[in-house]
């Protein structure tokens, strides 16, 4: 496996595999790897003749007071992991080679970007999909894949794939959980046991209002209060947002049909955790 630091390095070598006709498969990550991670590693290496996985922490996705200088980085540990799957190349670069000095050159998909976890991080988005956007450009692969524990993430870069016409595919794989049910992520380091503990009723809580709309349930606030309900009983956790929205566009459903996710963001103490599932009728 080959550590890649440098833009130009990354592009020359994308262009001797596309020219050799083979498949670049692309697995887009901030590092601190786990097994959700090493899910979407494992199947690219099932898909694409050759893998990339970037690991970059990406200073433009985190607002002024979130924890990007608190980001947990382990470049030694992750590379170790990525050299047990079989991955053929990380790429690493520096901030400034992904942002050069001046003015910048941002990506922002309307609307979409606003909702939800924009809502509560303003401006995130525009620095996932201008990252997503530079690092596809680099790569160039063939298929890129995401993972659903960040819903709204994957609908906005396929939305800018789609409009921008940027011909890579893009593959959303399911979210990995842990033996608790607490989805696999970067931050749960940062829980103490207690907040650990409390932090198994979200995925209950959204099981429970799936359930219920799967049994029948037609009112959307009825659906979303059995969650909330479960949720708020927990003294650990508050609710930062929790709402049923449609699948594509992210809007809040008036009518409960088709295909739809129940999408929470929650603190357990400070720690901010995501989750969601999909329901359809
Ligand atoms: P990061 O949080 O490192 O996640 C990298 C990829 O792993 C994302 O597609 C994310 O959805 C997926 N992932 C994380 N936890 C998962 C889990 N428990 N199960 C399945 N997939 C999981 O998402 C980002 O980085 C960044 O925003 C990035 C796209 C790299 C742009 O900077």
């Amino acid at each position: 496996m080959e550590i890649i630091r440098k833009v130009s390095s990354m592009r020359e070598i994308s262009s001797q595999i596309l020219a050799a006709r083979r498949t670049i498969g692309f697995v887009p990550t901030m590092g601190c790897l786990h097994d959700g991670h090493l899910a979407l590693v494992r199947r690219m290496k099932q898909l694409a003749d050759v893998v990339v996985v970037s690991i970059f922490v990406n200073p433009s996705q985190f607002g002024p007071d979130e924890d990007f200088g608190k980001y947990p980085r382990q470049l030694t540990r992750d590379t170790d992991l990525l050299i047990a799957e079989g991955v053929d190349y990380v790429f690493s670069p520096e901030a400034e080679e992904i942002y050069p000095e001046g003015p910048a050159t941002t990506v922002e998909v309307e609307d979409l970007s606003t909702r939800l976890e924009g809502a509560s991080r303003p401006g995130h988005f525009r620095g996932v999909t201008t990252v997503v956007m530079k690092l596809l450009q680099i790569v160039r692969p063939t298929l890129v894949v995401l993972g659903q524990k960040d819903a709204q993430q994957a609908v906005i870069v396929r939305r800018m794939i789609d409009t921008l016409f940027l011909g890579t595919e893009l593959l959303v794989l399911p979210i990995v959980r842990d033996e608790d049910d607490v989805a696999l992520s970067s931050r749960n380091a940062f829980l103490s046991s207690g907040e650990r503990r409390a932090s198994r009723a979200i995925y209950r809580a959204l099981c429970d209002a799936r359930e219920a709309a799967e049994a029948g349930e037609r009112d959307p606030e009825a659906i979303v209060g059995r969650a909330r309900e479960i949720i708020e009983a927990e003294d650990r956790l508050r609710i930062d947002y929790l709402e049923l929205v449609d699948g594509n566009l992210l809007r809040p459903v008036t009518a409960v049909e088709g295909r739809m996710l129940l999408v929470a963001a929650v603190y357990a103490g400070v720690t901010r955790l995501l989750d969601n599932v999909e329901i359809a009728t």
